[in-house]
Order: C-alpha cells, then sequence, then structure tokens
C-alpha cells in the first residue's frame, strides 16, 4: 500500500506548492489513474510518491508518504528504490547506460538486488516477452529509437517485481501497439498484487486498467473516484483532460442530433467495448 497524508510540496524556490494538501491510497492490486491539465502537479505528485522529491530535489514537503504503512521520510532513495519503482516519460534518463545489450539492460535491476542467476534469467524472458521486444534483446539500447527504450525501461521495471509502482506518462512516445503492450503489463503487474499509480494523458488506456482514478487541478486532488465514473463523467472537460474516445464519440453524436434508434445503437456498442 501506497499513502500519502494531506502533502503539500513547494519546489525549492518556487513561490507556491505545486501540490496542495493531497491525500490518496494506493492498495496493493489497485491501479490508480492520475490525469489532470498540462501543470496540473501529475509529475510532482509522481516525484512526491515515488520518494524523488525532496530527497533527491530538494523543496519543503508537509505531510507523510507511507510505504506498506511505514513513513518514508527516514529512508534514503536506495532503501526506497527496492520498494517503488520508477518510470517518467522520458525513457533514456531511466537506462543504465552501462548495458551493452538490450537483455543486459532489463536484468540490470534484479541483478543489482542480488536475484539467483536462474531466477534472473527467468525474470529477464518474461518481462522481455511481455513486451513483445525479445526480438530486441541483443541490440545496444543507446540505440534504439525512443519508443523502443521506453518498452526497454519498462520490461526492466517488470524484471525487478516491485510492489508498488509510480509511472508518468509511461506511453507518451507509445504508438497504439506499443502502448496496449504496457497496458498489458500493468494489467498483469497489478494482478499479480502491486499497487501502481499511472499519469497519463490517454484515457482510454485508463480505462482499460484502471480501478479509479484521481483528477488534479493547479495542485489540488479534486475527483477521485471509480475510473469508468470519473472518466465518462461530465466534468473532465472543464479540468482539461480529453475523455476516451467512446465517449466523445458519444457526445459528437448527441451534438449530431442522430436519431434516438441510432444513438440507443452507439450506446449499445460503446457498453460492449467499455471494460467491466
Ligand atoms: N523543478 C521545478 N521547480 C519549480 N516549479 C516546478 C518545477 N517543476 C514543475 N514545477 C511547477 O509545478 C507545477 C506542476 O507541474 P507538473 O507537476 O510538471 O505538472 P504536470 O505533470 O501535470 O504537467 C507547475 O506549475 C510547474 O510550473
Ligand atoms: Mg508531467
Amino acid at each position: 500500500m501506497l499513502t500519502l497524508e494531506s502533502v503539500t510540496y513547494r519546489y525549492a524556490g518556487a513561490p507556491r506548492p505545486s501540490l496542495h494538501d493531497v491525500s490518496l491510497e494506493l492498495h496493493s492490486g489497485e491501479v490508480l489513474g492520475l490525469i489532470g491539465a498540462s501543470e496540473a502537479g501529475k509529475t510532482t505528485l509522481c516525484l512526491v510518491a515515488s520518494g524523488l522529491a525532496p530527497r533527491t530535489m530538494g523543496g519543503t514537503l508537509t505531510g507523510r508518504v507511507l510505504v506498506d504503512g511505514e513513513d518514508t521520510a527516514p529512508l534514503a532513495m536506495h532503501e526506497l528504490a527496492g520498494r517503488i519503482g520508477i518510470a517518467f516519460a522520458s525513457p533514456a534518463t531511466q537506462l543504465s547506460g552501462v548495458a551493452a545489450t538490450v537483455y543486459e539492460e532489463v536484468a540490470f535491476g534484479p541483478m543489482n538486488l542480488g536475484v539467483p542467476r536462474s531466477e534472473l534469467i527467468a525474470r529477464t524472458e518474461e518481462a522481455l516477452t511481455a513486451l513483445r521486444i525479445e526480438s530486441l534483446a541483443d541490440r545496444d539500447p543507446a540505440l534504439l529509437s525512443g519508443g523502443q527504450q521506453q518498452l526497454v525501461a519498462i520490461a526492466g521495471l517488470l524484471a525487478l517485481r516491485p510492489a508498488h509502482l509510480v509511472l508518468d506518462e509511461p506511453t507518451a512516445q507509445l504508438d497504439p501497439a506499443g502502448t496496449a503492450m504496457v497496458a498489458a503489463a500493468l494489467a498483469g503487474l497489478a494482478a499479480g498484487g502491486a499497487s501502481i499509480l499511472v499519469a497519463e494523458q490517454k484515457t482510454d488506456l485508463l480505462l482499460g486498467i484502471c480501478s479509479r482514478v484521481l483528477v488534479i487541478d493547479s495542485g489540488r486532488a479534486v475527483l477521485d473516484g471509480p475510473a469508468a465514473e470519473i472518466l465518462t463523467g461530465p466534468q473532465l472537460a472543464d479540468l482539461g483532460v480529453a475523455p476516451p474516445a467512446a465517449i466523445r464519440l458519444r457526445r459528437a453524436a448527441v451534438n449530431a442530433s442522430l436519431p434516438a434508434a441510432t444513438l440507443a445503437r452507439l450506446d449499445e456498442a460503446i457498453a460492449h467495448a467499455m471494460p467491466q
């Protein structure tokens, strides 16, 4: 479980806090989607939840961040790193820079944790398969595209099998196929008991994998509830977030004054397409 208790955070030198009194509870097996307009504070919340802020970035934090009920304030970053996996939008910064091949890159994290060799191989191959990047195994990570690097970075996280994961727009550089792969990998991790916080602009992706969604606006948590309810609700557009495609289609159909029978059939199709 990952818990934020009334967290307010101000970057070093900033005139005002970027997060105001944010509380959340993320349980084992739960995927919490984090949405909000640009500059709303999504990245800041990811930095705080993962322990990078204020630990490595400075700034001031009030309130508490707890991992499995334990206050993280006294923990060093390397102690936290074993418990919370982190992925940020820019993959190049997450690769180790020391691995000569994708295979070594994915194995790097668990190898540093001292995972035994046979398990290391199993975890690495499983992670490569989950993201369908087996064919990249012998390639130099530095020479891959941004999208491929992101998949490698996420495979590296999978291989670590963290109990908690914080991801900031992990599919920003990915095409729909890559995005779907990441979605499936995250759903698999959550099914295995991980708690996952994922900031995303892609509400279609969130609709597929999240149990809950938190909306932030100007650093404040303004909505927190079941994913289907929030993502299909009327407030999203006012909060600077594009609703899922099916919802936009439904609204366009209403605005175009389609006949009631057509709308009813569209609703049926949408209900069919919506994840349960
Ligand atoms: N390093 C920083 N120093 C000072 N202010 C920052 C820093 N990074 C982000 N901010 C400010 O914090 C607010 C939230 O930004 P951010 O968390 O990046 O939003 P989002 O990820 O939702 O786009 C913005 O007002 C932004 O200008
Ligand atoms: Mg951001």
